[in-house]
């Protein structure tokens, strides 16, 4: 089977009900990134940080995933899928996708804000943390987000598994976060890549394989063409 290596971003929870960031009426243009997505915002004013990242998983408890997600698993009986997604939401894995790195970290786990290897997996009826919920060592829980400025530490899986792919797909992403937005260096030479974007997006390669539409539609142009190779 062939490796198909896919990054996604905000667009494709975009038909879900998700806002992007970036584009008009998205996350960044009601909250501030040094508020709500650095360490110095959390340090700052941790409330604000954690209503913020309770509001986007009550969020995750009404929305389904959409045919882009889908369209993903699908691929999975003729590729060898794996979806590297810059998203924190979790609905890749509600589509059933079998093979998932979360570049920026998941919404559903907290971490100790002091020893970053203790991760607990929120369960669904709680999805709330507040000031005062500690880890089992006393400190305080955290989002288990990469914030700006912080280190990735998906980040060489991520590359690895770029390097040995076949196909490559970018999906709803604007490439403007890195290191995410540098894997896409990482294929190898004959590699082809396929975008799959509504909107004009800043890197324009003419060797890319642009397919401007929506997730939902794009996925399921991808799985036409890349059934007719
Ligand atoms: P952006 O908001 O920067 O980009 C979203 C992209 O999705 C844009 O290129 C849109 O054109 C596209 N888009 C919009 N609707 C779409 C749809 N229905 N189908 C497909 N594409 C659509 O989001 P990201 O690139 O994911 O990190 O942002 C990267 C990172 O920046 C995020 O992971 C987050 C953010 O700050 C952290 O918070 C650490």
């Amino acid at each position: 089977m062939k490796k198909l290596v896919v990054l996604t971003g905000a667009g494709i929870s975009a038909e879900s009900g998700i806002s992007t960031f970036r584009d008009s009426g998205g996350l960044w243009e009601q909250f501030r990134i040094e508020d709500v997505a650095t360490p110095e915002g959390w340090r700052k004013n941790p409330k604000l940080v954690t209503e913020f990242y309770n509001a986007r998983r009550k969020q995750l408890l009404s929305v389904e995933p959409n045919f882009g997600h889908i369209g993903l698993v699908k691929l999975e009986q003729s590729f060898d899928v794996t979806v590297i997604t810059q998203n924190v939401d979790n609905l890749h894995e509600r589509a059933g996708s079998k093979s998932i790195i979360h570049l920026h970290g998941e919404l559903t786990k907290v971490r100790s804000e002091r020893f970053d290897n203790l991760i607990y997996e929120l369960s669904p009826d709680k999805y709330e943390i507040t000031i005062g919920d500690k880890c089992e060592r006393g400190y305080q829980l955290r989002p288990h987000i990469v914030w700006f400025g912080e280190s990735v530490p998906m980040l060489e899986k991520a590359i690895q598994e770029t390097s040995e792919a076949d196909i490559f797909v970018v999906i709803g992403t604007s490439l403007n976060v890195y290191p995410a937005a540098s894997l896409v260096h990482y294929t190898k030479p004959d590699t082809p890549i396929y975008i799959i974007d509504p909107n004009e997006i800043n890197i324009n390669n003419p060797n890319w394989h642009y397919i401007r539409k929506v997730a939902s539609e794009g996925v399921k142009e991808l799985i036409d063409r890349l059934n007719n190779v």
